[in-house]
């Protein structure tokens, strides 16, 4: 874990958390895929004591929680936006023009084109990442789970403005 935070959840978070912790209980390893992704959905993120509840709940060593927390990138151990701009930026969406889309995405979140990082009223987190497998939709993003592309620069308002 590399976040001292802790979730701040609602009483709706809260007991959806309660409910898929029930749904779980006993499951073992090889139900932690499945299990993070929903906590994740729930919660956003997951924090210390949620891996330590996912690894007491599963019946499993609280490391492998961490270890898969640490080695998927799709699982955030520090707060995130609400929503998730994943932008990607290998060979095909680079000769595609992704430099633009990048830096257009960056100037209205108001974070750094060259790391990403979350808009100052943590609505959204724009990462860049290595290929996301739609190369033919270059310049190609995901927007939370869902795909997107090509996407234009001059699209960017738009996209953001829809997103509740
Ligand atoms: S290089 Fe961008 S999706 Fe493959």
């Amino acid at each position: 874990m590399t976040s001292d935070q802790t979730l701040a959840l609602e009483p709706d978070q809260e007991r959806a958390l309660q409910t898929l912790m029930r749904r779980y209980r006993g499951r073992g390893q090889s139900a932690l895929l499945p299990m993070l992704h929903e906590v994740q959905a729930i919660t956003g993120w997951v924090d210390e004591p949620t891996a330590r509840a996912v690894a007491h709940t599963l019946g499993i060593p609280e490391i492998e929680v961490h270890n898969v927390l640490t080695f998927y990138t799709l699982f955030y151990t520090e707060p995130v936006g609400k929503r998730v701009i994943r932008v990607c930026n290998d060979i095909a969406c680079v000769l595609a023009g992704n430099g633009e889309l990048i830096q257009r995405l960056a100037e209205e979140l108001g974070v750094d084109p060259e790391t990403g990082g979350t808009s100052a009223d943590s609505r959204f987190t724009l990462e860049l990442h290595p290929c996301l497998g739609h190369c033919e939709r270059a310049p190609f993003l995901m927007l939370d789970e869902e795909p997107m592309g090509p996407v234009a620069p001059d699209q960017v308002p738009d996209l953001l403005g829809g997103v509740s």
